[in-house]
C-alpha cells in the first residue's frame, strides 16, 4: 500500500492527499520519504522560526521532558512561570493564559472578552481567519468554513478592513470585542495600516469593548518587530500567540493586560495540556535564541532586502507584508505553488492571487537566493 493509499483509507479527509511524506529536517531542509530534499519557504505554516533540528529547542525539550515532562495546572513549574514572566517583557502588563494552539488562545479571548461583557457580541474584518474551534470560526470570515457548522456564536459583524467609519458604526456598547489581525495571513498577507490600528483603539476603547490582537501568525518577531502592532504605538487589552512561540512544538498564549488580566475568575475556563512544561521549555528556548542571535532586526532587514527582489520580477505584482511574512502578488498562485514544489521549494497559496512566505529566520541568503532565482525562473516559463 502507498502511503497515499493508507492516507485515503485510515485518515478524516480534511486536509485532502497531502503533499508529500515527509521523513526528516534539517535547518531549512526538509526531506521526503523518497530521499528528495526541499527548501521549506513555509516553516509549517510560519511556526518552525528556528528551522528543524535546532539545538537549542532540541535541548531545551528533551531537558524538560527528562526533568518533568507534565503536571496539569493543579500546579506550576519553573519554566511556565519563567515564560509567563517573559511575555510579559514584550508586553508589559500582560497576564498569561496558556494553550495548545492558536485556535485556543483565540478562544479563551472570546469568552474573556463575554465574561468582561455579558452577552456582548464580536466585530471582526471581512478576510479574517482566528480558529477552526465554534467560537473562532464564529469570528473567521469565510463562508465555506462557516456554512457546514451553523449556527455559530452570535451576534458578529463584519467589517471591510481600514474603513474606520464601519468599524466605528459596528462597535457598539453591546460589543464585547473587536478581534483583527494586524496582518491578514489568509486574506493574502495584507497589512491593517497603523492608522486603521490606532481608530481600532479608540473606537473600542470608547464602547467600553476590549481589542483582541490575534498575532498567532505575525508575532514572535516574524514581522521585524516582536509584535506586528507595534508600529502603531497602541496597547491591545488581548494579544494571542501560537505557532512561531514554540518554534514547532506546540502551545498557545492568551495575553491580557492590565485589568483585563483579572477578568476571568477560578473555573472560568481551563486547560489539561496548556502551560505544559514541556512546552513552555520550548518557548523559552526558542525566545532565547530569537533574542540572543538578534533574529528581530536582521528578520526586517532580510525580509525588506527580500521582498525587493522578489517585487522586481517580472510577473510579481507586489510583494506584501513585512520581515520574513511576505504575500507575493501573482497570478494564479496554486499553480506555481505545484511548480514550485516540483522543483525543490515549499510554499503555500492562501488565495489564488498570492504566494506565502513565512519560513524559518535562519533561512540563509543563499537559500532566499535560490527560491528568487527559482521563481524567477518558472515566472519566464510562463511567458514562453
Ligand atoms: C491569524 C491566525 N489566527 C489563528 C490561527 C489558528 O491557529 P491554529 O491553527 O494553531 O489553531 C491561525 C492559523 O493559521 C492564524 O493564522
Amino acid at each position: 500500500m502507498t502511503w497515499q493509499e493508507h492516507y485515503a483509507t485510515d485518515f478524516q479527509q480534511v486536509f485532502g492527499t497531502p503533499l508529500l511524506n515527509l521523513v526528516r529536517g534539517e535547518g531549512s531542509i526538509v526531506t521526503d520519504d523518497e530521499g528528495n530534499d526541499y527548501l521549506d519557504l513555509l516553516g509549517g505554516i510560519a511556526v518552525t522560526c528556528l528551522g528543524h533540528n535546532h539545538p537549542a529547542l532540541v535541548d531545551a525539550v528533551t531537558t524538560q521532558l527528562r526533568t518533568l515532562g507534565h503536571v496539569s495546572n493543579f500546579f506550576t513549574t519553573p519554566p511556565q512561570l519563567a515564560l509567563a514572566e517573559k511575555l510579559a517583557s514584550y508586553l508589559p502588563g500582560a497576564k498569561a493564559f496558556f494553550a495548545n494552539s492558536g485556535t485556543e488562545a483565540n478562544e479563551a479571548a472570546l469568552k474573556l472578552a463575554r465574561k468582561h461583557r455579558p452577552g456582548g457580541g464580536f466585530v471582526a474584518l471581512s478576510g479574517c481567519f482566528h480558529g477552526r474551534t465554534m467560537g473562532t470560526l464564529s469570528v473567521t470570515h469565510k463562508e465555506a468554513y462557516r456554512t457546514p457548522f451553523a449556527p455559530l456564536i452570535e451576534p458578529v459583524v463584519f467589517v471591510e478592513p481600514e474603513d474606520v467609519d464601519a468599524l466605528r458604526a459596528a462597535v457598539t456598547e453591546q460589543t464585547a470585542a473587536v478581534i483583527l489581525e494586524p496582518i491578514q495571513g489568509e486574506r493574502g498577507v495584507v497589512a491593517l495600516s497603523d492608522s486603521y490600528l490606532r481608530a481600532a483603539r479608540e473606537i473600542t476603547q470608547g464602547a467600553g469593548a476590549l481589542l483582541i490582537v490575534d498575532e498567532i501568525q505575525s508575532g514572535m518577531g516574524r514581522t521585524g518587530s516582536f509584535f506586528a502592532h507595534t508600529s502603531a504605538g497602541i496597547t491591545p487589552d488581548i494579544v494571542t500567540l501560537a505557532k512561531s512561540l514554540g518554534g514547532g512544538f506546540p502551545i498557545g498564549a492568551m495575553l491580557a493586560v492590565g485589568a483585563t488580566g483579572d477578568v476571568f475568575a477560578g473555573g472560568d475556563h481551563g486547560t489539561t495540556f496548556g502551560g505544559n512544561p514541556v512546552a513552555c521549555a520550548a518557548a523559552l528556548a526558542v525566545l532565547d535564541v530569537i533574542e540572543e542571535e538578534g533574529l528581530i532586526a536582521n528578520n526586517a532587514e532580510v525580509g525588506a532586502a527580500w521582498a525587493r527582489e522578489l517585487a522586481e520580477l517580472d510577473g510579481v505584482a507586489e510583494v506584501r507584508g513585512s520581515g520574513l511574512l511576505l504575500g507575493v502578488a501573482v497570478a494564479d498562485a496554486a499553480t506555481l505553488h505545484k511548480e514550485l514544489l516540483a522543483e525543490g521549494f515549499i510554499t503555500n497559496a492562501p488565495n489564488p492571487e498570492t504566494l506565502r512566505l513565512a519560513p524559518s529566520y535562519l533561512i540563509t541568503d543563499e537559500q532566499r537566493a535560490a527560491f528568487t532565482a527559482a521563481l524567477r525562473e518558472l515566472l519566464e516559463r510562463r511567458r514562453r
